[in-house]
């Protein structure tokens, strides 16, 4: 039988998704200014993720610099959906804002600078995605809304359910009868941090 690699983390890291120029300055810009950014490999499970379900309605909720929203407009680019992504933070949202244009991606993208967890109970149209990246002590309040905007067979993906503010989230998704869900505990090489986990959700 073949073996597991000797050392599977230096191995992985070196598999890392080909990215931008743009997406590098942000990654070095997120070590230097210590802000919390999903990396490339999250990034581009968020597109492949994005494809795949062919998402056409998609919400981020946290966006900071506007890292992880350039993946997930950059799905909507290749399907004609959008994005609606959702920063309280206003010199964030503004950051976000610049580096969407300076990806291209301004057509497919729009960022709100509100309070999420107030916006969210203003939504009114089905979703077909949401990534949630906010504080993770506010996953659990969020999760009755993503049930009730999101269509079903719609998908969520949280990230950081590796945090202890993620396990009144984590306990509830798992036995809520409005989602099938898998929780994964992950190496994500550059993600902040990089062993966390990751909930990936339908609504049922
Ligand atoms: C982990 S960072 C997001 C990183 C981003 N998703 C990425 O990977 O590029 C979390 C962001 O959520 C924002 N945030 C926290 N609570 C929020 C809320 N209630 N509504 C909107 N944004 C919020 C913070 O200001 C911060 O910029």
């Amino acid at each position: 039988m073949s073996e597991m690699m000797a050392k599977p983390e230096a191995y992985f890291r070196r598999m890392l998704p080909k990215r931008s120029a743009l997406l590098h300055a942000l990654e070095e810009e997120a070590r230097r200014e210590e802000i919390p950014i999903v990396g490339p490999v999250v990034g581009e499970l968020l597109y492949v993720l994005a494809r795949a379900t062919g998402a056409a309605r998609i919400l981020e909720l946290g966006t900071a610099t506007g890292y992880s929203a350039i993946f997930l407009a950059e799905a909507c680019a290749a399907t004609g959906g959008h994005l609606t992504a959702m920063e309280v933070d206003e010199t964030m949202a503004r950051r976000a804002a610049a580096n969407l244009a300076s990806a291209g991606l301004t057509q497919w993208a729009e960022v709100k600078c509100v309070n999420a967890l107030e916006e969210m109970a203003r939504i009114v149209e089905p979703l077909d995605f949401i990534f949630m990246d906010i504080e993770k002590e506010d996953y659990l309040t969020m999760l009755p809304h993503c049930a009730r905007v999101l269509r079903t067979g719609g998908f969520l993906l949280a990230d950081n359910v590796g945090f202890a503010d993620a396990d009144a989230f984590n306990r509830a998704i798992v036995k809520d009868p409005a989602w099938r869900t898998v929780s994964l505990f992950a190496f994500l090489p550059e993600h902040s941090p990089e062993k966390d986990g990751l909930c990936l959700a339908v609504r049922v």
